[in-house]
């Protein structure tokens, strides 16, 4: 059985005061549940420490938004997997596709990225997603295609083995508009798709496949119940302790 992952993105929210709030009611929230899904929290780099404390002994696990591939040096503004590593992270988002298209991300970064994450020891939660353009075009699975198979290029089986994938469609994000699960359900299955061709059977059926894009309370369990969707990756809903909980418990 795939793990099954519920993981929040903090994205651009909460100085360390906001953090500590939330994260308490979260972690309070989430204490004596029986939870089926492993929760991750990915808050800005500036909250990473402090978090990192609060989480001690909760079932909550750190991510971080984003890192550099390089592990050390002239980077200004850059952050290594050793820092995040360094403050208790065990994931890291990569690909984003507000980092794809705001800070102009390539494939080609973003595969370095995930190599450096891995060897690393850290676990990438690879987001890849098609735009609504894209989507009316038709050319929804050559774009994911490209983004699933220009990300794992340079990873070993038991490299990819390790990583978490997001599908999350740009048209989808902070709009508020839901891919149908149905229509997340069929990306899903095609990733799968890619994965058994690329690699094997064994890999594509191990890998989780979160699905990301306006997540919420009231459409996450018919999302969830997809066969493909092994999770979600939740943006603006997990900045409320009370709706994150109850897409964790969905
Ligand atoms: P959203 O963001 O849930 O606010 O749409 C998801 C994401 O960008 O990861």
């Amino acid at each position: 059985m795939r793990r099954r992952i519920i993981a929040g993105n903090w994205k651009m929210h909460n100085n360390i005061s906001e953090s500590q709030n939330l994260v308490s009611k979260l972690v309070s929230g989430l204490t004596n549940q029986n939870l089926i899904r492993e929760v991750i929290i990915c808050p800005p780099f500036t909250s990473l420490c402090e978090i990192s404390n609060l989480l001690k002994d909760t079932k909550v696990e750190l991510g971080a938004q984003n890192m550099h591939f390089e592990e050390k040096g002239a980077f200004t503004g850059e952050i290594s997997s050793d820092m995040l590593k360094s403050v208790g992270c065990k994931y890291v988002i990569l690909g984003h596709s507000e980092r794809r298209t705001i800070f102009g991300e390539t494939d080609e970064l973003i595969s370095k990225k995930i190599k450096k994450a891995l060897t690393s020891d850290l676990t990438p939660i690879f987001c890849i997603g098609e735009s609504l353009e894209q989507r009316e075009n038709g050319t929804t699975n050559d774009v994911i295609k490209r983004q699933v198979l220009e990300g794992i290029k340079d990873l070993t089986e038991e490299e990819v083995n390790k990583i978490i994938i997001a599908y999350e469609p740009i048209w989808a994000i902070g709009t508020g508009k839901t891919a149908t699960p149905e229509q997340a359900q069929e990306v899903h299955k095609f990733i799968r798709s890619i994965l058994t061709e690329t690699f094997s059977e064994t890999v594509s059926e191990k890998i989780p496949i979160l699905y990301g894009g306006s997540v919420k309370p009231n459409n996450a369990e018919d999302l969830l119940a997809k066969e493909d969707i092994d999770g979600a990756l939740v943006g603006g809903a997990c900045l409320e302790a009370e709706s994150f909980i109850s897409i964790i418990k969905a």
